[in-house]
C-alpha cells in the first residue's frame, strides 16, 4: 500500500494527494481514497485504481489545508469501497490511512466493539481511528490521542491521520516506510519519494518509532517519549522527469530503455581502468571476504534471481556462498554465526520477507549487507553495510532496470570483496552500457513476440550464469502476460518438465559463451524433437540459426555479463506479448511492487 499526506497553503490539497497517489500506485492499486480537512472532514474512497477516484472527484473542489490519501494492496478484506482507506471513527472526527499489518487487530476490535464502537470494514486498519476516538473522549488532544492509539498497536505500520478542524497531519512508522518532504510551500509525507518529487526533492527519512506532525508552517519530529529529535534534511538526486514516462506508453518500456544509463550510474566512481581496480566505497570497512565465510544471500522475486547470479560470482572466487529465498530463511534453520555475511538483495529495501530474514541474521550476530536501490529504506537503515545500485526510481511493478543494475552491482561487490578485479572485467563492465544500447536498438523481440502471442506456455532455459536469467525470463512473462511460463537450468528440462513441451510452447534457449553453446544445442534438440519452436538468445548467431527457429542476437560481453544482455531480449519479448494482449503492464493484477507483508 502507499500513503501520502500534505499540509500547506499554496497547493490545492486534492491535487497534491491525487498526484501523490498516482506516484505511489506501484505499491498497490485495488482501491484508493483520500480525506481532506477543511473545517470538517471530507472522505472519498472507492474500489479501483487512482484514475477511477480522480474521475469520481473531477467535479468537486477539494480545498483545505491538510489531507491524506491511500492506494491499497489488500491484505485484510477484499478490495471494496468499504475496505478502502481512509477509515474514520464513529462520528467522523479523524481519518486514518495505514500501510502494513496490525497483528493484534482482532483483540483490539473485540475490545472496541464491546465498548460500543461500530466498525464497518474487514480491515485491520479501522481499529486505529476508533482507538484515537476513545482517547479523544477522555480529553486527550490530537497529538496525545494519536500517540495513545499507536501505543496499542503490534505489527508493522506507517500511519497518517487528519482531524476535523486541524491543519496538521500526524504520522508515525514502525517497519514500514515513511518519508517527509520539505517543500517551500508545504510539507509532505509519503511511503516513497516519487509521491512528491514533483513538489520537492528535500527529504527527511523517518526512523521506526518516530512521530511527525506537519502543519503549513513547519514540522516537528519526536521520539516515542515525545522528545524532539534532530533531523537531517537530505536532497535526493532524482529529477521529476525520472518519475514520468518520458513519452513511452508504459513505465516498464521506459525503464527497459533506461538500462544503459542505470548501469553507467552504477559503475560511476567505482571502476578505475588506470588503477585496474574496483572499489565500492560503502563496503570498504567490510574488508576481504573469508573463503569459508560463509556468505548467505536472501531475497525475493526478481531480486532472488539476481542473488543467484551474485552467489555464483562469489563461488567462482572460491567463497562459500549460498542463496536462500527470504521467506524460507528462518524456517530453514540456516546456521548463522559471527563470521557469516548475509547479503539482502532488494530493490525497494522494504520487502517484508527480506527484512525479516535480515533481522534474523542481525539478531544472530551475522554481518549484514544490503544491495538496494532506495536510499533511507528499511534495509539501508538496518543493515551494517549498504551498497546502492543507483538505478533511479522504478515504477513499473515488474522489475527490469533494477535487475540489470543488481547484476552489475553484484559483479562490483564480488570484485571489491574478493580483490579479484581484472582489466578484462573492468573493460567488459565499461563496454556493457553501449552493448546494451545496441541490443535495444537492434532487437527483433517484437516480431518474435507477435509470432508467439497465442502460445499456451513459454519455457526459458539457460546454463551457468544464464540459469538465473531463465528463471527471471519466466517470471517476467508470468507477471505481465498472465500466461503460463517456466524457467529451468538447461539440463533440468529433461528431468520432468519436458512432458509439458508441445508445438504450442515456444522454448527460449539462452546459448552464450563457448562452454555452454554446445550443451545447449543438446537441450535444443530435445525440445525440437517434441515439436516445440525454439528461439535462441545467443552471441553465436551463425551456429544457432542452424538449429533454432529464430535467433535473438546479443553481443559477447564475456562469460558472466552476456547474461545481462540476454535478459534484456527476454524483457522485450514479455513486454511485447503483454502489450499485444492488452494487459495492464505497469500494474499487473494481484501484484504490488513493494510487498510489505510476510
Ligand atoms: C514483489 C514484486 C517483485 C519483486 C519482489 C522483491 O513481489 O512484485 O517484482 O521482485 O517483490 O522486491 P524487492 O523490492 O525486494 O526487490
Amino acid at each position: 500500500c502507499g500513503i501520502i499526506g500534505y499540509t500547506g497553503t499554496t497547493q490545492n490539497v486534492g491535487d497534491v494527494l491525487l498526484t501523490g497517489l498516482s506516484g505511489l500506485e506501484y505499491r498497490g492499486y485495488d482501491s484508493a481514497g483520500l480525506a481532506v480537512s477543511n473545517g470538517s472532514l471530507s472522505v472519498h474512497k472507492r474500489e479501483g485504481d487512482v484514475s477511477g477516484l480522480e474521475t469520481a472527484l473531477s467535479d468537486r473542489s477539494l480545498s483545505g489545508n491538510a489531507g491524506i490519501g491511500h492506494t491499497r494492496w489488500s491484505t485484510h478484506g477484499p478490495p471494496s469501497d468499504t475496505n478502502a482507506h481512509p477509515h474514520t471513527d464513529c462520528d467522523g472526527t479523524v481519518a486514518v490511512v495505514h500501510n502494513g499489518i496490525i497483528e493484534n487487530y482482532q483483540s483490539l476490535r473485540t475490545e472496541l466493539e464491546e465498548e460500543g464502537h461500530t466498525l464497518e470494514s474487514e480491515t485491520d486498519t479501522e481499529v486505529i481511528p476508533h482507538l484515537i476516538e476513545r482517547a479523544l473522549t477522555t480529553g486527550a488532544g490530537h497529538d496525545e490521542a494519536f500517540r495513545r492509539a499507536i501505543d496499542r498497536l503490534e505489527g508493522s505500520y506507517a500511519v497518517a491521520a487528519v482531524f476535523t478542524g486541524d491543519e496538521a497531519v500526524y504520522a508515525t512508522r514502525n517497519e514500514s516506510p515513511l518519508v517527509l518532504g520539505v517543500g517551500s510551500d508545504g510539507y509532505y509525507l509519503a511511503s516513497d519519494v516519487p509521491a512528491f518529487i514533483e513538489y520537492t526533492d528535500n527529504v527527511v527519512y523517518l526512523a521506526d518509532g518516530e512521530f511527525v506532525r506537519i502543519n503549513p508552517s513547519g514540522f516537528v519530529v519526536t521520539d516515542e517519549q515525545g522528545v524532539i529529535v534532530d533531523t537531517a534534511v537530505e536532497t535526493v538526486d532524482w529529477d521529476p522527469e525520472d518519475a514520468g514516462k518520458s513519452g513511452h506508453e508504459h513505465y516498464m518500456l521506459k525503464e527497459i530503455y533506461e538500462q544503459p544509463t542505470a548501469i553507467r550510474k552504477c559503475l560511476r566512481e567505482r571502476v578505475s581502468e588506470m588503477e585496474e581496480s574496483i572499489t565500492v566505497e560503502e563496503l570498504s570497512d567490510l574488508g576481504t571476504l573469508e573463503r569459508d565465510g560463509p556468505v548467505q544471500f536472501v531475497a525475493c522475486g526478481t531480486s532472488f534471481h539476481a542473488a543467484l547470479y551474485g552467489a555464483r560470482l562469489l563461488r567462482e572466487q572460491g567463497i562459500h556462498a549460498q542463496c536462500f529465498r527470504a521467506s524460507e530463511y528462518a524456517a530453514e534453520s540456516v546456521p548463522i554465526h559471527s563470521g557469516t555475511v548475509v547479503i539482502g538483495v532488494t530493490q525497494s529495501g522494504e520487502t517484508a520477507d527480506t527484512m525479516s530474514a535480515l533481522r534474523t541474521a542481525n539478531k544472530a550476530g551475522a554481518s549484514t549487507v544490503t544491495v538496494t536501490n532506495v536510499v533511507g529504506s528499511s534495509a539501508a537503515r538496518e543493515c551494517d553495510h549498504v551498497m546502492y545500485i543507483r538505478a533511479g526510481p522504478e515504477i513499473g511493478v515488474a522489475a527490469t532496470k533494477t535487475f540489470a543494475s543488481q547484476q552489475v552491482a553484484l559483479t562490483l561487490l564480488t570484485s571489491a570483496l574478493t580483490g579479484s578485479a581484472s582489466l578484462d572485467t573492468i573493460k567488459r563492465l565499461r563496454t556493457l552500457p553501449d552493448q546494451l544500447q545496441r541490443v535495444l536498438d537492434e532487437s527483433t523481440a517484437r516480431e518474435i513476440a507477435m509470432e508467439y502471442v497465442d502460445a499456451d506456455s513459454y519455457f526459458f532455459i539457460g546454463r551457468g550464469y544464464n540459469a538465473p536469467v531463465a528463471l527471471e525470463g519466466a517470471l517476467k512473462m508470468k507477471e505481465i502476460t498472465y500466461k503460463h511460463a517456466e524457467g529451468f537450468a538447461g539440463g533440468e528440462l529433461k528431468h520432468g518438465p519436458l512432458a509439458l513441451v508441445t508445438e504450442a510452447s515456444p522454448v527460449f534457449a539462452m546459448a552464450t559463451g563457448e562452454n555452454h553453446v554446445e550443451k545447449m544445442l543438446g537441450n535444443i534438440n530435445e525440445v525440437e524433437a517434441r515439436g516445440a519452436p525454439v528461439v535462441a538468445v545467443t552471441d553465436s548467431p551463425a551456429t544457432l540459426s542452424q538449429y533454432a527457429d529464430h535467433v535473438l542476437e546479443v553481443p559477447d560481453a564475456g562469460p558472466r555479463l552476456t547474461s545481462v544482455l540476454a535478459n534484456v531480449q527476454l524483457q522485450l519479448v514479455s513486454y511485447w506479448v503483454a502489450n499485444e494482449l492488452g494487459r495492464s503492464i505497469d500494474k499487473p493484477r494481484h501484484l504490488a511492487k513493494s510487498v510489505t507483508v510476510e
